[in-house]
């Protein structure tokens, strides 16, 4: 029940675009003005919740640590799990983003003759990094539709992505790859009843948003072929501001880009932000330097304080006749100021 108003609204998001581009007028708002209006709310959101991210101050360290510390030479720190330089920080980060380190390391807790076992779960971690990786060689792709002439590193990512050439138009590997794991991932939120228990219905959201664009897509490719030179066309106008809307925009790319449209508009609102937010997670991007050096809090205001020497000072006499140890004195014996 959670994933129907979610289906719907993707339904809903088709229905518009089939329907609606009958006629001139509806052709250019959802062909134009929606992308438009799409990909401004896009960037606009994303620089700006990126930017109060910035903007929090953070004095202290604060990086999730998962070994040891740097103490005595002679115990050996855990560089990764526990980084006290930029560097090891940086490292981590880099498999974190790259490889997704600590999901990699996620835990499955079961019930075993009435016994809580802890086992290995490597599937979420191999799905959500096989999603991520063909996502990024398919919008990598998508820019010989952008720019032109087509940069030579996307010409040789298609050649590449469609090395094991099944049929003609070629079946690019990232398309099968996205197809399997974005069908896993909504399939492990149905099936798996603790992730079904916390799904909310806007965790389905971006899943069937994302599995109708690449059914679109594929719709596109293989079934219902579009001008793929005439969408290169109407795209090129599109970046520069001077779109021409042509016959070239039939139903199904319409369904491919308001789908797209709807995705890059609620990109700033939802969860799909840790695209950025990963970059600025104090409990990542730290060294744990905490205590080799002093972070001193800027927000301390100034406060008067009354030192122990100061306070020796003024009842000096008093602790002499009493015969007390004169430590602020000794020590000044001492070091001599
Ligand atoms: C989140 C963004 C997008 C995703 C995930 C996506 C995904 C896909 C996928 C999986 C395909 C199947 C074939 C292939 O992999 O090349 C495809 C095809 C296609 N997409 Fe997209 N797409 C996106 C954005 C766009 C945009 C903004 C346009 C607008 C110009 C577009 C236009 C097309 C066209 C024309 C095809 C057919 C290509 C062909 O027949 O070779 N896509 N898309």
């Amino acid at each position: 029940m959670k994933a129907l108003s979610p289906l719907l609204a993707v339904l809903a998001i088709v229905g518009f675009a089939v329907v609606g581009g009958h006629t001139h007028a509806g052709l250019v708002f959802l062909a134009v003005f929606v992308p438009y209006a799409a990909f401004a709310v896009f960037l606009v959101g994303f620089c700006y919740r990126v930017a109060r991210w910035a903007w929090i101050p953070v004095p202290f360290r604060i990086p999730t640590t998962c070994g040891q510390q740097k103490s005595l030479p002679w115990i050996k720190p855990a560089s990764l799990d526990n980084p006290s330089t930029g560097w090891g920080a940086f490292r981590r980060m880099a498999l974190e983003i790259l490889l997704f380190r600590s999901l990699f390391r996620n835990n499955r807790a079961r019930l075993h003759d009435r016994r809580l076992v802890l086992g290995e779960d490597r599937y979420l971690w191999l799905g959500a990094l096989a999603f991520h990786w063909s996502l990024l060689v398919i919008l990598l792709r998508h820019l010989r539709l952008f720019v032109q002439p087509v940069p030579v590193f996307v010409s040789v990512l298609s050649r590449l992505d469609g090395a094991f050439q099944v049929g003609t138009p070629a079946l690019y590997i990232s398309d099968v790859v996205i197809l399997g794991t974005l069908v896993y991932l909504t399939a492990r939120r149905f099936r798996n009843p603790l992730a079904r228990y916390l799904s909310m219905p806007i965790d389905y959201l971006a899943l069937f948003l994302l599995l109708g664009i690449v059914t679109s897509g594929l719709l596109m490719r293989f079934v219902v072929r579009v001008d793929v030179a005439a969408i290169k066309q109407f795209a090129l106008g599109l970046a520069v501001f001077r779109p021409v809307v042509t016959s070239a925009i039939t139903p199904i790319f319409l369904v491919h880009l308001l789908l797209v449209s709807a995705l890059a508009a609620y990109f700033p609102f939802s969860k799909l932000m840790h695209m950025g937010g990963v970059f600025l997670s104090p409990t990542r991007n730290l060294a744990n330097n905490n205590r080799s050096k002093r972070h001193v809090n800027p927000w301390n205001h100034p406060v008067k304080t009354h030192s122990y020497a100061e306070w020796e000072d003024e009842f000096r006499d008093k602790l002499k006749t009493a015969n007390l140890p004169l430590e602020a004195e000794d020590a000044r014996q001492i070091t001599g100021h």
